[in-house]
């Protein structure tokens, strides 16, 4: 059976033990209602180095007051059993919320007291328009469990593209050494076998219909990205994955709103510019992101473009 570390004591016991340099630990962090998505960011981790650490925490600090936290799905005992028919991992990091957050957290922004990190700029882009304090809330935890495991090196999955690209510059801002900046992976997005819907603890909310309609946002953003690749403008690669998210929701009558999709610069995450230019696709993949909300469930996906 897998070592829990229910504590931080037990996690700083356990890193200690492996104080050795030549000892490799790689590190998934995941807020559980594990799925083949978190088992690939494992299986990687457990390729690349001699010892991987998972862990298991829903972190309050990243949902706003109005979102999911009380509901989101906890389903420890069959995440145990996935890691142990995957083989197993070295230790599974359990951490309390008086471990993760000494001085407490409150869920009211206005309230809060206390140290956060936040990615100036990068974290009120994309995603961070419509959740302004989420990237704040991730980027506070993850340097907390960073601090605790200390990892050679981290997985973190291109389901949230911008969440690992933010990562990495926090790393690489904050001088971090466990891990290094380039030792921040990134993982590509595992999928639905049969209809390509980007697999996330989240589709446990959607009803029996929605689930039918759920890859309607990889569908759009596929529609886009060809458009894109022959020289549409970004305007009308848009407006078509707008078209075909408002057709399938009038020819189903499932309710779905389009929250954004946008094209944004991998570094800067600046909204790229209406016309296709050299500047935009030569030098650096662009991100083609989007939220889609499917009766009250939001998803999101992206592809990139001109990755090498
Ligand atoms: P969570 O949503 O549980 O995801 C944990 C990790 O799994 C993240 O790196 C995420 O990008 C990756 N992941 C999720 N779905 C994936 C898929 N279909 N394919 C590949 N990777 C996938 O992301 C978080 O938790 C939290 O924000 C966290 C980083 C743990 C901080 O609280």
């Amino acid at each position: 059976t897998i070592p829990l570390l229910t504590s931080l004591t037990s996690c700083r016991q356990w890193r200690q033990q492996v104080r050795d340099d030549r000892i490799s630990v790689g590190f998934v962090a995941t807020m559980g209602a594990l799925h083949a998505g978190h088992l690939s960011l494992v299986r990687h981790s457990k390729k690349a180095n001699d010892r991987t650490v998972i862990s298991i925490f829903v972190n309050p600090a990243q949902f706003a007051p109005h979102e999911d936290l009380s509901t989101y799905p906890r389903t420890i005992e069959q995440d145990l059993r996935m890691l142990e028919e995957i083989g197993g991992v070295d230790a599974v990091f359990l951490p309390g919320m008086k471990d993760m957050y000494p001085s407490g957290i409150v869920q009211d922004p206005e309230r809060q007291r206390g140290t956060f990190v936040e990615v100036k700029g990068y974290g009120s882009e994309m995603e961070g328009r419509s959740r302004p304090l989420f990237f704040r809330g991730v980027a506070t935890v993850v340097t907390k469990l960073f601090n605790a495991v200390e990892p050679t090196r981290a997985y973190f999955g291109q389901k949230d593209i911008q969440q690992a690209l933010l990562l990495r510059r926090m790393c690489s801002d904050l001088l971090f050494s466990h891990p290094e900046p380039q030792n921040l992976h990134i993982v590509p997005t595992e999928r639905d076998g049969t209809d390509n819907l980007a697999l996330s603890s989240r589709n446990a909310y959607l009803g029996p219909e929605e689930r039918k309609v759920a890859n309607t946002l990889y569908r759009a953003l596929s529609l886009a990205k060809e458009g894109w690749e022959s020289g549409l403008s970004k305007s009308g690669c848009i407006a078509s994955a707008r078209d075909l998210v408002e057709g399938i929701r009038a020819e189903t009558g499932v309710e779905m709103r389009l929250d954004y999709i946008e094209l944004n610069d991998s570094d800067s995450f600046e909204v790229v510019g209406d016309e296709k230019t050299e500047v935009d696709y030569g030098t650096r993949p662009v991100l083609l992101s989007g939220a889609l909300w499917v009766g009250r469930t939001r998803l999101i996906d992206n592809l990139i473009l001109g990755d090498p």
